[in-house]
């Protein structure tokens, strides 16, 4: 009877009665039991339909069930498979086609199909298959190696605001990526943790909740199966899921299997063959739109800080890195500058429009831009000119009859309702009247989640459905701090519905505004997101800590947005909230150098910090900031790539190397494109950084020297001094360098090298492409664009080594007279530095002048030769063959 002598063997029996339990209990998914039989099955070769029967069995307090439902399912293309499951009888919410333009399933499939439950083709690498036993469940594998992919289970729940549906999982073998927004502690996701998605105003320094965008994407990159097995050999290769609804939902990751438990719209899964991570990303934006071209001075350095107290502070702020020398291309202002926090107006005392202007035609005429916040609440006050225009147009989001009233900075507020097209006209109105006033380059917009100050009352089961999402981390209603689920936009959309679809439309408007008024490339940086947002914003990962941990989460975060189709992505640099420090700082920027999007963003009340306040991060910023301005041809024409292919700017490392598992979990570390890799410190007092460095050649991109040589991939412990960064090249790469400058304009008139790092195998690739950084396109009939491709290669044993351009595009002028004054080799077979050199361009001999050889790399690493070509005088868009001949 529980007493504390009870004999250890009553003890034994009792715990492993417990533990049978805890084991069931754990190794099982909470859910629901539910459950489809297969009706009928019909459709053509590459379609299938089917209608499905409510076969019993499911929880009742969360609804009734669907007794209908149809699923189609469709290989779109060679690489895109399509299942959707919704209410055969009753149109339900789905994302609109106007937000992610898609191909909508052909309805009238009534042919009986020759394959059956079996969709396949000859061409596609991925198969769906409709189970029948012991209830409707269906599998997606990839015809090429027999892996399933997913692999649902019978217990699919469909009620009109609960939705289940489990796919198993090989826990030995899966891993993923994705599912956001949320600060992680890793990037690849950890098992038992359940991803809420519901756009909310939490501080990103919390981890593990749910922030400000919603993402319902993973992917999934598979290691080798066991040996001996028969299915899926496919080591190294990935694939993509996402499961397109604006509903709020809990996603349950459980290692054995993944858990969808959505609380309205359909289900609407789109599966992405691969089979490598580029080939996924590139897949997935296709379908929800490629990233947006930004701007070539957005990849210059940015400051901000909420808090400047007036133009003098600004103007201060510009002086203080002019006399630095760190480079500053953008000034920021936060909701300061306004009156009142009212959009669209300026601080009377502060800000005023005629010391404002001045400065920021000084920005100009200096090349610096200028990027300033709005805010979406509308300040309801019958004075104020936004409120009056908005109120007569009629576009705010309606509650109870009437306009919602929120409150936000200003205090009372309206929410225009950018569903409404009469909403994006007026925004877009509203921009430009502001842009003759100050002439902003950029727009910054936030609390746009959308962030309410007071909690809306639950009135009905909108507010509070019968599954509580784990809004917050303790399944807080959601109408917590936003608007009521219950308000209806444009059309009679319930918020229920279109909550997380507010960021998007709001940047999409803020793009559409600023690029009929400026006629050039848009700059918006948004904080709330949803899938295929990347078509027009940037985004930051929110409000972090000045910490160390947020330092290092800001990797995951980074990594993430890349697979979600928006590349331009960064940090608050050197962290957000609370006190920084020296040592943070320093490191922070060293980091947040080579975040695709690099600001300095600090919170009221905290200590300054600006780069130029202490002397070690001044000399830091010059250092990392300094290497990232001299890549800014490599790091642009990622934007290229990201735009035309969805390639990340900044990417895990599996995504160069998807055979090598180790890199799996790396998340310390991150190339920037194929093959720069940056390997910053983390950790308050360390001087040295462990990084793991895959398969090939890898050389410091500060001494130009080989740094580590491997055959498998390693971990090796490097020297990081206080002010330095660990980033190196990988052979195999050709990286286009301009000369650093305090602004991208200056950047770009300087003359060109190429670094040219040969692999094992003594070749080296890279890509250029150029334009005027921004017109509205990057390549169009319209556009002037080029695009040249290199390829070193040595021959004779490595005593001739040859770099030829190929130009694949030029209509971008100034392409012929920017030219290419040095060419730097790196990984020529011999150490010792050769007696004597010879330089032929196009077969002619050419004196070229600074022509220099060394070994460079630790002898016990294999010292490899570098050479200096300089003196050159190469068009960057004619095509050359350049050749050295070395004798020693
Ligand atoms: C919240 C944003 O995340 C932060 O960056 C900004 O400084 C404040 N709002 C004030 O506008």
């Amino acid at each position: 009877m529980g007493s504390p002598s009870a004999p250890p063997a009553r003890l034994g029996a009792f715990f492993s009665f417990f533990l049978f339990f805890l084991l069931v209990f754990l190794a099982v998914p909470w859910g629901v039991d539910g459950g489809y039989n297969v009706a009928s099955v019909a459709g053509s070769k590459n379609r299938l339909k089917a209608r499905l029967d409510f076969a019993g069995g499911t929880a009742p307090e969360l609804g009734p069930d669907v007794e209908r439902l149809s699923l189609t399912a469709s290989l779109e293309t060679d690489s895109r498979l399509h299942v959707r499951i919704t209410d055969a009888d009753h149109p339900r919410w789905e994302v609109p086609q106007d937000v992610i333009p898609r191909p909508t399933p052909e309805l009238s499939l009534d042919a009986p199909r020759p394959g059956g439950r079996v969709l396949s083709t000859a061409t596609s690498d991925l198969t769906f298959a409709i189970h029948t036993s012991p209830s409707f469940r269906f599998t997606v594998s990839r015809r090429s190696t027999g892996d399933v992919l997913f692999d649902t289970t019978p217990d699919l729940v469909f009620k009109d605001r609960y939705l289940e549906l489990t796919s198993s999982l090989p826990a030995d073998r899966a891993s993923l990526y994705g599912l956001g927004e949320h600060t992680k502690r890793t990037f690849r996701l950890q098992r038992n943790d359940t991803f809420t998605l519901w756009n909310s105003d939490i501080a990103a320094g919390n981890v593990d909740l749910n922030l400000y965008g919603s993402h319902p994407f993973y992917l999934d990159v598979r290691s080798a199966p066991p040996v001996g097995s028969r299915r899926g050999n496919g080591a190294g290769a990935a694939h993509g899921v996402l499961l397109l609804n604006s509903n709020g939902m809990d996603v349950i990751y459980g290692g054995s299997y993944v858990t969808y438990k959505v609380i309205g719209g359909v289900l609407d899964f789109y599966f992405f063959a691969g089979p490598s991570p580029l080939a996924v990303v590139d897949q997935y934006t296709q379908l929800i739109g490629r990233p947006s071209p930004m701007p070539y001075w957005s990849f210059g350095f940015h400051q901000c800080r909420y808090g400047y107290k007036n133009v003098a502070d600004l103007e201060g702020v510009v002086a203080g890195y002019a006399k630095a020398r760190i480079p500053l291309e953008v000034m920021w202002t936060d909701i300061d500058y306004m009156d009142a926090f009212k959009d669209f107006t300026l601080d009377p005392v502060n800000f005023p429009a005629d010391r404002l202007r001045p400065f920021v035609d000084r920005l100009h005429r200096n090349g610096q831009k200028y990027v300033v916040i709005l805010d979406p609440g509308i300040n309801v006050n019958t004075t104020y000119g936004t409120f009056i225009r908005a109120t007569k147009q009629d576009i705010f989001i309606k509650w109870n009859g009437s306009n919602y009233l929120g409150v936000v900075w200003p205090g009372n507020v309206y929410f225009p309702d950018f569903l409404n097209p009469r909403a994006a006209e007026f925004w877009a109105r509203e921009i430009a009247a502001f842009r003759r006033t100050i002439p902003v380059d950029g727009l910054w917009v936030d609390m746009n989640e959308i962030s309410n100050f007071v909690d809306p009352p639950l009135l009905n089961a909108l507010d509070d459905p019968p599954y509580r999402i784990n809004n917050s981390g303790v399944r807080r209603p959601i109408n917590n701090k936003t608007v009521p689920a219950s308000a209806v936009h444009y059309g009679g959309v319930a918020e229920y519905n279109a909550h997380n679809l507010y960021g998007f439309l709001e940047a999409r408007a803020t793009h559409a505004a600023l690029l009929r008024d400026t006629g050039r490339r848009p700059f918006v940086l948004s904080r709330s997101t949803f899938v295929g947002s990347g078509r027009y914003t940037a985004h930051w990962t929110g409000d972090n800590a000045a910490t160390w941990d947020d330092l290092r989460y800001s990797i995951n975060t980074m990594l993430n947005f890349g697979l979600f189709g928006i590349p331009m992505i960064g940090a608050d640099i050197c962290g957000f909230g609370g006190n920084t420090t020296e040592e943070l700082c320093s490191r922070w920027i060293q980091l947040g150098a080579f975040y695709p999007f690099s600001r300095d963003h600090s919170a009221i009340g905290t200590v300054r910090r600006e780069l130029y306040l202490w002397e070690s991060v001044t000399r830091s910023a010059r250092k990392a900031l300094g290497l990232h301005y001299r890549l800014l041809p490599y790091i642009y024409t990622l934007m290229y790539e990201a735009h035309t292919t969805g390639a990340p700017i900044a990417r895990p490392l599996f995504f160069s190397y998807p055979g090598d598992v180790e890199t799996y979990g790396i998340d310390r570390q991150f190339l920037l494109g194929r093959g720069v890799l940056v390997s910053p410190v983390l950790e308050p007092g360390a001087t040295t950084v462990t990084a793991y460095f895959p398969a090939g050649r890898w050389f410091s991109l500060y001494y130009y020297s080989l740094a580590v040589a491997t055959k498998t991939g390693k971990r090796v412990t490097l020297p990081a001094p206080a002010d330095t960064v660990n980033v190196h090249v990988a052979g195999g790469n050709i990286l286009p360098l301009q000369q650093p400058a305090l602004t991208s304009w200056r950047v770009r008139q300087s003359v060109f090298h190429l670094l040219v790092a040969l692999g094992d195998d003594g070749t080296a690739a890279g890509d250029l492409f150029l334009d005027d950084g921004e017109s509205p396109e990057m390549v169009g009939a319209r556009s002037k664009w080029s695009q040249i491709k290199f390829s070193g290669a040595t021959e004779n044993g490595g005593g001739v080594v040859r770099v030829r351009s190929h130009v694949v595009h030029d209509s971008y002028a100034p392409s012929r007279t920017l030219v290419i004054g040095k060419v730097v080799l790196m990984g020529l077979p011999s150490p010792a530095p050769p007696k004597g050199f010879a330089v032929y361009v196009n077969g002619v001999q050419v004196d070229a002048n600074t022509v220099a050889g060394a070994a460079a790399g630790s002898p016990k690493n294999g010292a490899l030769g570098v050479a200096h070509v300089g003196g050159l005088s190469l068009a960057v868009g004619q095509e050359f063959d350049l050749k050295v001949v070395m004798t020693y």
